[in-house]
């Protein structure tokens, strides 16, 4: 009957499946639940938590590429309530959280590792330094660093640097197909070269 959630649409997820499905790339979108009709061309896995998120991801592979795109959330609820939570003279129930498991983290440390791993990193302060950070702490190959201080969350545009151990790329702001289309570039001319 209520839950806490961001305000993350998945439309940039949804737009880099079916790019890579238009360059050709058999894709399988894990996708949490959104208001988008599925890609045309992309196996769609609907999933409701970051643990059935984990299995479906695991289950797609061996792939040659993850991309995590995913507003993954950080912490459950420790315990679901089987019945509603009833006010018991106004006082705010404590809520007891627990840590997700982390997909990006857990499929770049798989032993079946895409070759190329994609992350995103959502930041309001020091992007490229935490984008950096997270390059790391992850394991991944690439991250596409958003500011996410703005209207990205749920909006049509987005301003995103490309970072990799060569270097870091500002992109201009432009829609997510673009952003979209332009992260599927740069796969498809890794795996070309
Ligand atoms: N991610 C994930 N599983 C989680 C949390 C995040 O796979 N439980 C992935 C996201 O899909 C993204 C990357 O990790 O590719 C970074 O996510 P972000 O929300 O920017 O950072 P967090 O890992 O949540 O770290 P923090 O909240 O400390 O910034």
């Amino acid at each position: 009957m209520r839950y806490i959630a961001n305000r993350s649409s998945g439309k940039q997820g949804h737009a880099i499946a079916a790019a890579c499905a238009r360059l050709g790339a058999s894709v399988t979108l894990v996708s949490g639940p959104t208001a988008l009709s599925d890609p045309a061309g992309v196996e769609v896995v609907h999933i409701e938590s970051a643990a059935e998120m984990l299995e479906a991801c695991t289950a797609a592979l061996p792939a040659d590429i993850a991309v995590c795109a995913a507003a993954v959330s950080d912490w459950r609820a420790d315990k679901a309530a089987a019945a509603k939570i009833k006010k018991k003279g106004g006082a705010a129930p404590a809520l007891a959280l627990v840590e997700n498991p982390d997909i990006l983290a857990t499929l770049s440390a798989g032993n079946q590792r895409p070759a190329l791993v994609v992350g995103f990193a959502a930041e309001t302060e020091a992007l490229i330094a935490n984008g950096q950070g997270k390059l790391k702490s992850k394991g991944c190959d690439w991250i596409v660093a958003n500011d996410v201080s703005g209207d990205v969350m749920g909006g049509d545009d987005n301003t995103v640097h490309l970072i990799t151990a060569g270097g870091i790329e500002d992109w201009p702001r432009m829609s997510k197909e673009a952003v979209a289309a332009r992260l599927a570039d740069c796969i498809a001319a890794h795996f070309a070269s």
